[in-house]
Formats: structure tokens, sequence, C-alpha cells
């Protein structure tokens, strides 16, 4: 089939204007951190939010469970195609953003065909949805800096070939050109953000960022006294997760459906990271910090540093915080959680 347009719908400028009926936005992964950072974007802008929660044996509500009265919540699973379908059928939503993914890099090692269904095959399968019941739909797939891997230049923009170095990086690279695919092979309106490294308090544990900041609350407050790391020396383009959702929203927005690389263009070492994290508590993380080879990757990205020149122009995106804001309110927050 060729492609054709397909991009119907209101005008979407923000909040709704007097008249229209609400829209209607579908999350999958809003139990993590950016679906968290997203829903409370969206509804803020006016949307109905409906968000995609995976069965577990206990709830998975513990950073959305401020926003549980004003969300939608729908059980479905990014392994089990009819229950996508049957969300995207019942919603008929304008917007969807697959956020859901098995995204911890070194699980990817230890279950490589898991990250495969989740953060590949799980990507198709959502298409599919779309495509067979609600094909007006704007579709958004969570691409990640890990596709350009062991980059072959510096800095990474939209046109850098991937050369992905995990299981996960390449799961990723076929989530990317699977929605390419859809995109060209069905005119859908559907996008690849190309985000870089972001962080919050809401950020996983096992995430070195989070991993540190957790770290020094724990030494400070007396329930540990070292810390286990891996690499030092990795480089990575760190921002801060509520910068990165607005920018998802704005790639929804486009007259035109576009991929856009997204990071804030500045690089990092986890040393520096230990640096400012143990700095902002008064300690030296030199006395505590220690290398443990059992964090050290089978296959390792060693630098990624985004070039977003073309968010900036086209999307009129910017990063509002900077690297040491984003470390030292992490450590805040788990300084004031660890008591
Ligand atoms: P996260 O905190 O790990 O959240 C992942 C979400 O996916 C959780 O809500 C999880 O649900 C859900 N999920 C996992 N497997 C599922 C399944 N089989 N069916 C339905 N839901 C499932 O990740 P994040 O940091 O928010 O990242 C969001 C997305 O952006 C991910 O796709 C990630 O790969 C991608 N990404 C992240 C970054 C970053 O730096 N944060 C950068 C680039 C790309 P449970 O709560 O039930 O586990
Ligand atoms: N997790 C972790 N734990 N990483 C460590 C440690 C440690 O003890 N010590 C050093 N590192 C280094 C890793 O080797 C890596 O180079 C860097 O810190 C960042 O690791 P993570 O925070 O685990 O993130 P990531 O870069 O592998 O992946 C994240 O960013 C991707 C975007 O580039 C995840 O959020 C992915 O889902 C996302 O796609």
């Amino acid at each position: 089939m060729s492609a054709q347009k397909n991009h119907s719908g209101p005008k979407r400028n923000g909040a709704p204007q007097a008249g229209q009926p609400r829209r209607t936005a579908v999350i999958t992964g809003v139990t993590g951190q950016d679906g968290s950072y997203l829903a409370e974007l969206l509804l803020a802008k006016g949307y109905e939010v409906v968000g995609v929660v995976r069965r577990t044996s206990h709830d998975s509500y513990e950073r959305i469970g401020h926003l549980l009265d004003r969300l939608h919540i729908v059980p479905a699973d990014l392994l089990d195609q009819h229950s996508l379908t049957a969300v995207v059928r019942d919603a008929k939503p304008h917007e969807v953003y697959n956020l859901a993914a098995q995204s911890f890099v070194p699980t990817s090692w230890t279950q490589p065909v898991l990250t495969g269904e989740f953060t590949a095959l799980g990507v198709v399968r959502l298409l599919e949805a779309i495509r067979l019941a609600h094909p007006e739909a704007r579709f958004y797939q969570a691409s990640s800096s890990e596709m350009f891997g062991k980059a072959t230049q510096t800095p990474q923009r939209e046109s850098t070939p991937f050369y992905p170095r995990s299981p996960y990086g390449v799961a990723k690279v076929y989530g990317h050109w699977i929605t390419v695919n859809y995109r060209e092979s069905y005119g859908l309106y559907a996008v690849s953000g190309i985000l870089f490294n972001h962080e919050s308090p809401r950020r996983g544990l096992e995430f070195v960022t989070r991993k540190v900041s957790h770290g020094v609350a724990r030494i400070v407050r007396g329930r540990m006294t070292e810390l286990r790391l891996g690499n030092l020396d990795a480089r990575r383009d760190w921002g801060f997760a509520g910068d990165y959702v607005d920018a998802m929203w704005r790639m929804l927005q486009r007259p035109e459906p576009v991929d856009y690389v997204i990071g804030t263009g500045e690089m990092h070492t986890v040393r520096e990271l230990c640096e400012i994290a143990f700095g902002h508590a008064g300690l030296d993380w030199k006395q505590y910090v220690r290398v443990d080879p059992a964090f050290v990757r089978p296959a390792e990205v060693d630098l990624l540093q985004a070039d977003a020149g073309k968010a900036r122009q086209e999307l009129g995106w910017r990063p509002t915080t900077s690297f040491a804001e984003l470390v030292t309110m992490m450590v805040d927050a788990d300084l004031e959680r660890v008591k």
C-alpha cells in the first residue's frame, strides 16, 4: 500500500478551545517515571488521560498515586495484542504515547528475549492496534539514544547512524524503524522521539543517577557505608524528565510527523555525578565510592551527547534544568525520603 496522509483531528495548540471536546490520550507505561510526568502534563492541558497498566499481584501506583482520581486506568500488556487493540478501540484517542518497555539496559543481557518481546515487538503490537482500530490516532514512540551506542559521530543527531551495544538498544532500533515504516506504509501520524538520558526523583533505583542520590542519602543517614558502582568514566547527556515529556507532546502537535533528537547537549561523567551528589551532602565521594566489576557491562556505551538543534528550531524545545540542579534536586528528594 502506498503512503497516505491521515493526519486528521482538531488543531492542537495546548488547551482545547471553548466548545471543543476534550482530547484523549493513551499512555502505556503510565506507572513509570516518564508516564507519571506526561500524565501530569496532559491533565494540566485538559486531556482525558487513559493510563495502561499491566496486571501485577500488587499495585505499582507509587508514582501516580496523586493522579489516580483523575486518570482512567485500563489493563493491557505489551505482550497481548488483543488487550492493546481493545484499549485503542474503546478510547478512540487523539494521541497514543508508547512509553512502556523493559527499560533497564543490564537486564537486557540477562533477559534478551523478553526485552525483545516488550521493547521491540510491543511497538508493532501497539501500531497494529492503531492501524486496525483507530488509525486517526497520533502515535509517539519512546526511542532512545542507546540506539547510537558505539557512536560514529559526536554529538549525535537525527541523521547519525545507529550502532546499538545491548539487546535493549537493538530492540529500540526495531521500535524506531517499525514506527517509521508504519508512517511510510500506512500514512499513520507516527513519530519517534530519540531521547537522551533523563532523570528525576522518580527515577528507578537501579539507574545510576538515582543509585547515587539514594546512596548518598543512605550514607548520610547512617544506613550504608559505601556505594558500589561500575564504569565511572562513562559519559552521558543527562536532563530532567519533566522537560522531556513536554518535547514528546510537542512532537505530536506538528502538522506533519517528524522524528527528533532530544537532549541537553552537555556531557558529564559518572565521576562528576558522584562529585556533585556527595559534595551537595558535604561528603567527599572518593571515601565512599568503590568500583565493582559486577556493575561493568559486557559492552559499554562510552559517551552520548545530543545535538537537539532541530528540536530547538522546529519545536521550540529547550531544557530548563542544569545538570547540577538535577543532581541536587535528586539528592534533596532522597535525603527527605530516607529519614
Ligand atoms: P520506566 O520507569 O522503566 O517505566 C517503564 C514502564 O513500562 C512502567 O510503567 C512499566 O510498568 C511499563 N511496562 C513494562 N513492561 C510492560 C508490559 N509488558 N506491558 C505494559 N507495560 C509495561 O521507564 P522510563 O524511564 O519512564 O522510560 C519511558 C520510556 O522511554 C521507556 O520506553 C524507555 O525505554 C524510554 N527511554 C527512557 C529514557 C530515560 O532516560 N528515562 C531515555 C530514552 C528512552 P510497571 O510499573 O508495571 O513495571
Ligand atoms: N545503572 C548503573 N549502575 N549504571 C552505572 C553504574 C551502576 O552501578 N556504574 C556506572 N554506570 C554507568 C553505566 O555503565 C552507563 O554507562 C551509565 O552509568 C548510565 O547507566 P544507566 O543510568 O543505567 O542508564 P543507561 O544510559 O544505560 O540507560 C538509560 O538511558 C537510556 C537513554 O540513553 C535508560 O533510561 C534507558 O532506558 C534509556 O534508553
